[in-house]
């Protein structure tokens, strides 16, 4: 089957950094599903393993976090799913990605695909639904139901593919007022566009920006950014007993207990942890992928899709690396077909 892959971590521009490779097709076991991918997304995850992968060493490596396709085979122990069904996840990073024509994944972190989208729109889905979700309701507790209406967010980094559907869980499901920042006139629009009340810049000083609409402090802020480069000044921005969460890994220390005078709990969310240690609630990515199909077949929330960079292989996953790279992406890129 066709794959792309690369055997060197290599700056992307080199020759070698990605390259279209045949390989043998791999065959379900257990409780996996053998899917035919049809369209796969690119995140910042796979520009930073290219980079500078965990496991250096000569053996090929496949990324991609993020597909849409269709069953081709079920493993013995499979409940959920048959061939035939279409089917939307973000998969595991301690396993082969999504960039091969047939994909091994564990029925616990697949959902059906939402059933009005294409395999483009569903592919751009859901890594950063996972972590966007897995954030707010499950590490900053926020209410699903609507208990925490009114209530402000901060999304530090409101375009991105994270930031894209956090807005919209946040409006649509939580009833949060949210304040995103965005730096271009471009990804304002965005963010305006997906629901967000209020923008801030995060090239200029937040804390003026935030007393000048009103808000000098949130009940809840989600960075999708460089944490610590705003750490020190997050105690600020934020209400007494609030809450933070990051998913951006800290290049050096910070001081945690400026947090401790207003009793703010951070936390972490790593969207990879649940399939990573196999934890007993693995299955929880499943039903929120299900849960977001039907808000998205409601029409409650909207795909995050907003490019199409043609086939995938390694000419053009290249090019979504570098776009990527550069730091300033709008939604997420799609790669659709072999
Ligand atoms: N822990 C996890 O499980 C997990 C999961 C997903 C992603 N992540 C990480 O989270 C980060 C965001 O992911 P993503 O997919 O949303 O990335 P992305 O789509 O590449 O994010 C691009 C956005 O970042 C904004 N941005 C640029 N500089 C910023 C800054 N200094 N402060 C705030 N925003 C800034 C840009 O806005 P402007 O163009 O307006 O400047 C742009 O819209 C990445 O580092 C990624 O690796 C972690």
């Amino acid at each position: 089957m066709k794959a792309v892959g690369f055997y060197k971590h290599l700056p992307i521009d080199h020759p070698e950094s990605l390259l279209d490779l045949e390989v043998e097709a791999p065959q379900a076991s257990n409780r996996d599903l053998l899917v035919e991918v049809k369209a796969v997304s690119v995140n910042p995850v796979d520009t930073k393993r290219r980079a500078a992968g965990a496991k250096p060493g000569p053996e090929l490596k496949i990324l991609g976090y993020d597909a849409a396709g269709v069953v081709a085979a079920v493993g013995p122990q499979v409940q959920w799913f048959k061939p035939g069904d279409k089917v939307y996840y973000a998969g595991s990073n301690q396993r082969p990605g999504t960039n091969s024509q047939l994909h091994l994944v564990d029925e616990r972190v697949v959902g059906h695909m939402p059933s009005n989208l294409s395999f483009a729109e569903a592919a751009a889905l859901p890594l950063t639904t996972i972590t966007a979700w897995e954030a707010m309701f499950d590490r900053m507790g926020v209410s699903k139901s609507g208990a925490d209406a009114g209530k402000r967010l901060l999304v530090l980094g409101g375009a991105g593919g994270v930031g894209s559907i956090a807005i919209q869980l946040a409006k649509k499901l939580a009833r949060l007022k949210v304040i995103a920042s965005a730096s271009r006139p471009e990804s304002i629009a965005w963010v305006k566009k997906l629901g967000a009340n209020a923008t801030v810049d995060h090239t200029k000083p937040l804390p003026e920006q935030l007393a000048a609409l009103g808000v000098p402090e949130v009940d809840y802020i989600f960075c999708c950014s460089n944490t610590e480069q705003v750490f020190a000044l997050l105690p600020r921005l934020i209400v007494p007993q609030g809450r933070i969460c990051s998913i951006v890994r800290m290049a050096g220390p910070v001081d945690l207990s400026l947090l401790q005078e207003k009793s703010v709990s951070f936390s972490w969310e790593g969207m990879f942890t649940r399939s990573t240690f196999q934890t007993p609630d693995m299955e929880a990515q499943h039903d929120l992928l299900e849960d977001a199909a039907g808000l998205l077949e409601s029409g409650a929330l909207v795909t995050t899709f907003t490019e199409n960079l043609g086939k995938i292989c390694a000419a053009n996953l290249k090019q979504a690396h570098q776009r990527i790279e550069q730091g300033h992406m709008i939604g997420k890129l799609v790669l659709e077909g072999f």
